[in-house]
């Protein structure tokens, strides 16, 4: 067992779309205001495809530039982890089909569903295979098109001025030693609140999947619950990052960098207010890219690597909630 070392991010890249939507998009199709967005989630802008590319396109990019940062080919890569809330399609899953679009090896791919919680599930599991040594270079990649699934009327204006589209790409490694790389990550999910955030249609119960109803009825967008969103996000993250440092042996002044899930500027505020952190402690780039589910974390990530905000050693605190509800944490030592 003393030769089990800890996993570590290797390489790391991410895309958004050119197409930049500002507030003011969304005034020409619901009652709302630049100013409600900025103050009430802290976005300003964020990105939006253009036409047909699903989040298997978005990740191209990504992956070239985690593969160019952790100075790997693509025939490095032993393993694909996709993790998507709006897969490309219901079959089959979209790790394959980056398979194809590389041209990787014809490695496993797997997709998982685990929302914004989705780069901590990732995370985890690559931790595990690494471990066990059953694979050596893992690509995590998260990518999410949340555009197309926005209803942008009034009664869709709670989450279509929130979420968009972005993705990420994680090469995860063995660390050098058993004292740095990921420390420990911890899941949580509660299905009981499954319809605060959810998609309800298409849907594998009905039948036929989707019909004209479904379209009048609007279930094939993306409905949220805010105000419960709201209300056990600020529960859960402190909670969770609480649990990732205790069993780490490490309290909250060990903490360099927070980088919450990117949900709303208020939630990481009062996030940030628990556990006494500074401003420049918490990490938030939401204003440009608004909540781009899976992805958020990761491209957040990599913005405070280029910024060279976090040094060698840094204890990294990454933590994220959503739909499901699912949530979890992550603690690095960088
Ligand atoms: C969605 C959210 C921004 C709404 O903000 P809020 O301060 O809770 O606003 P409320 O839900 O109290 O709504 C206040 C009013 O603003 C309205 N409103 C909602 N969206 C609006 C918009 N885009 N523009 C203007 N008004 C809006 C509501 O309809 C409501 O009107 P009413 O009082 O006439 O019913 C907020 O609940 C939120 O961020 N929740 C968490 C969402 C989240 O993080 N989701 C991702 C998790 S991964």
């Amino acid at each position: 067992m003393n030769n089990i070392k800890n996993s570590h991010i290797a390489g790391i890249g991410y895309y958004v779309p050119d197409r930049v939507i500002d507030n003011n998009y969304f005034t020409k199709y619901m009652d709302t205001s630049d100013q409600w967005i900025r103050e009430r989630t802290g976005i300003h802008e964020r990105r939006f495809i253009s036409n047909d590319e699903g989040p298997s396109d978005l990740a191209i990019p990504a992956i070239k530039m985690a593969l160019e940062s952790a100075s790997m080919s693509k025939d490095d890569i032993d393993f694909i982890i996709f993790s998507t809330s709006t897969p490309d399609y219901y079959i089959p899953g979209s790790g394959c089909l980056v398979q194809e679009k590389m041209k990787f090896k014809n490695i496993g791919a797997l997709d998982i569903r685990c929302q914004c919680s989705g780069f901590i599930y990732g995370l985890s599991i690559a931790d595990q295979y690494i471990k066990a040594g059953t694979y050596s270079n893992i690509l995590v990649v998260t990518s999410e098109v949340q555009s197309t699934a926005m209803d942008l009327s009034n009664n869709g204006r709670d989450t279509s001025i929130i979420f968009a589209d972005g993705a990420a790409a994680t090469i995860i490694t063995s660390a050098k030693s058993d004292n740095e790389g990921l420390l420990s990550t911890h899941l949580h999910s509660e299905g009981k609140y499954a319809k605060e955030l959810w998609v309800e249609a298409p849907s594998s119960k009905q039948n036929p999947r989707l019909d004209n109803k479904i379209l009048n009825d609007k279930k094939h967008f993306l409905h949220m619950n805010g105000k419960e969103v709201f209300k056990h996000a600020i529960k859960r993250f402190p909670e969770v990052i609480i649990e990732g440092l205790v069993h780490n042996n490490l309290t909250v002044n060990d903490i360099d960098i927070l980088i919450p899930h990117q949900a709303n500027i208020r939630i990481s505020k009062m996030v940030q207010k628990k556990l006494g952190l500074k401003d420049e402690q918490v990490i938030s780039n939401i204003h440009k890219y608004g909540n781009t589910t899976s992805a958020s974390i990761p491209i957040a990530l990599y913005e405070t690597i280029k910024n060279k905000k976090i040094k060698k050693g840094d204890i990294l605190a990454l933590a994220a909630f959503g739909s499901g509800f699912s949530w979890g944490s992550a603690i690095i030592k960088w």
